[in-house]
């Protein structure tokens, strides 16, 4: 909700097609949402480098990461987790604005949170990747030891075990990490950005 008054919306001089045109690359944001241990940090992190070396301007928004300084007043209830999206949406949809294609690794675990973000943006520009794990897989992984915490009561609220994890109905892409290679991941999601023209070969 806006509090301020008296502010004017400034659009710039450059377009959004001035941008892609220079840049050889549509800005765009390709949200990954899944469980802890799912992947989508690592996911992102290697199509991240994978575009790099294309030449492609890229960006990941860490769920960790952007807790440790944009967003460590937020929590985990369901509250915090809306504004957590909220602000990452934001900052995402300022990352396409500018070219660039960013990349978000966030649980995002509730629909209309997501679709709130995607709401922000213009058609096409949002680009929802659901990093499809199972949770006894994502627990077997374990990379970081939250589930065992979880699990002994250590960690309240915690997304699959205590809280809940809406999977998508309709996401763009749907990437199975339990069963493909992340080779392959990294593949499919470059052909899907080639074959929607956001990034050429
Ligand atoms: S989200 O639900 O608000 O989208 P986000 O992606 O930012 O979550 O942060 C998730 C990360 O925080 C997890 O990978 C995990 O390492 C850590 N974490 C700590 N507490 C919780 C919890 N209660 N539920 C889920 N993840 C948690």
């Amino acid at each position: 909700m806006q509090k301020s008054k008296n502010i004017v919306w400034h659009d710039g001089t450059i377009t959004r097609e001035d941008r892609a045109k220079k840049f050889g690359q549509k800005g765009c944001v390709l949200w990954f949402t899944g469980l802890s241990g799912s992947g989508k940090s690592t996911l992102a992190r290697e199509l991240e480098a994978a575009l790099f070396n294309m030449g492609k301007n890229v960006y990941v928004l860490d769920g960790d990461n952007i807790r440790h300084g944009l967003n460590n007043d937020l929590g985990f209830s369901p509250e915090d987790r809306k504004e957590n999206i909220r602000r990452i949406g934001e900052v995402a949809k300022l990352f396409a604005d500018a070219g660039i294609i960013a990349l978000t690794a966030f649980i995002s675990p509730y629909r209309a949170d997501r679709e709130g973000a995607r709401n922000l943006m213009g058609d096409g520009d949002f680009i929802e990747v659901y990093v499809k794990c199972s949770l006894e897989e994502c627990e077997r992984r374990d990379p970081k030891g939250m589930y065992k915490k979880a699990r002994k009561g250590e960690i309240k609220s915690f997304t699959g075990l205590t809280a809940p994890y809406e999977e998508p109905e309709n996401s763009e892409l749907t990437i199975d990490t339990e069963n493909l290679s992340l080779e392959t991941c990294v593949n499919d999601i470059v052909e899907f950005l080639k074959e929607r023209e956001i990034i050429a070969d």
